[in-house]
């Protein structure tokens, strides 16, 4: 049995295969493989471990419906075509659960950034700009006793809730299609209309899916929606914001800041203008760069990679 693997994974994933008797192909160059060259490889092997790139449509499963298993090395699958690939009989498997704190970890981390203006004033002392400091000068704002509206409150909103109600006694609305009744339990989380959110809320995060209903959700006219003083995370996925209109409402100050770890596309261009503007800041998709969070997910998609083999059902199953 032979496994594809499109990007360098964490050693335990090598040494997982090994001692099952599995071997493997790592595609180490650079550029990322395409579309093409990810069908001719998995054509000489029997799965697929794909961290990111390609995207795989009805088409690539098609040509590659002899493979027992497709590992996503990711928590999302946007960008794969799982009723494509449950028509050609292929197990998808994904890595939910592991990254949670991290990915919560990060979007705190962009709230702190952002309401502190912290990036900002790093790269002041590097001009030279650490002058005499007035009482009323580089000043953020407390998230202490704030309200975080949260848009999608699954696994990861909830752990930013939790981090948010147990060390700054924050208040948490929430917007989903259905209720979160363990989150209103557990935070005293409220659910509220799109608009009551964005209206009534001192920092905005997303964490659902992309999906053709979120796609594009936050544009102008949400920003609009927001309090002057507010902060607009995304660590889902890029392609939820318009970042156009994004930029437009930052310039006419019609929310305070933006802290982003997903962009539309990525890797985003170094000349993007948002990268010069004081009150936002941008992370490369480092939701679950941790080497534990890593090193987890490696584990489970190279379980469903060997469940695949053996022709087992995936332990982290997407398709239905
Ligand atoms: C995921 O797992 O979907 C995260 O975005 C990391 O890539």
């Amino acid at each position: 049995m032979k496994v594809f693997i499109n990007k360098i994974i964490p050693d335990i994933g090598y040494r997982m295969l090994e001692e099952a008797g599995v071997e493997y192909t790592v595609w180490k160059e650079k550029p990322v493989l395409d579309r093409e060259q990810a069908i001719h490889f998995c054509k000489g092997h029997d799965a697929f471990l794909s961290a990111g790139q390609p995207g795989m449509d009805a088409d690539f499963f098609r040509q590659c419906s002899h493979l027992k298993a497709v590992a996503l090395h990711s928590v999302g699958f946007d960008g794969i075509d799982i009723q494509g690939a449950t028509e050609y009989g292929i197990p998808i498997g994904n890595t939910p659960h592991v990254l949670n704190k991290a990915t919560a970890e990060t979007a705190l981390l962009l709230m702190l950034t952002v309401a502190r203006k912290a990036l900002f004033l790093h790269n002041k002392i590097k001009k030279g700009g650490w002058g005499i400091s007035q009482p009323t000068q580089d000043l953020g704002f407390d998230l202490a006793g704030k309200t975080l509206g949260i848009v999608g409150l699954g696994r990861i909103g909830a752990e930013l809730a939790r981090m948010c109600t147990v060390s700054w006694n924050m208040k948490i609305l929430y917007h989903n299609r259905r209720r979160n009744e363990e989150a209103e339990k557990e935070f005293g989380a409220v659910k509220v209309s799109m608009d009551d959110l964005l209206a009534q809320s001192d920092v905005v995060s997303v964490h659902t899916a992309l999906t053709a209903e979120t796609k594009g959700m936050f544009g102008y006219e949400e920003f609009k929606k927001m309090k002057p003083s507010s902060i607009f995370i995304n660590t889902a996925r890029g392609g939820i914001h318009k970042e156009d209109e994004l930029i437009r409402a930052l310039d006419e100050k019609l929310i305070w800041g933006v802290g982003l770890d997903v962009t539309n596309p990525e890797p985003m261009k170094a000349d993007n203008p948002l990268l010069e503007m004081e009150n936002a800041v941008v992370f490369p998709h480092i939701g679950s760069a941790t080497k534990e969070t890593r090193d987890e997910m490696t584990r489970c998609a190279v379980e469903n990679i060997l469940a695949g083999l053996r022709g087992e059902r995936l332990p982290y199953p997407v398709n239905p």
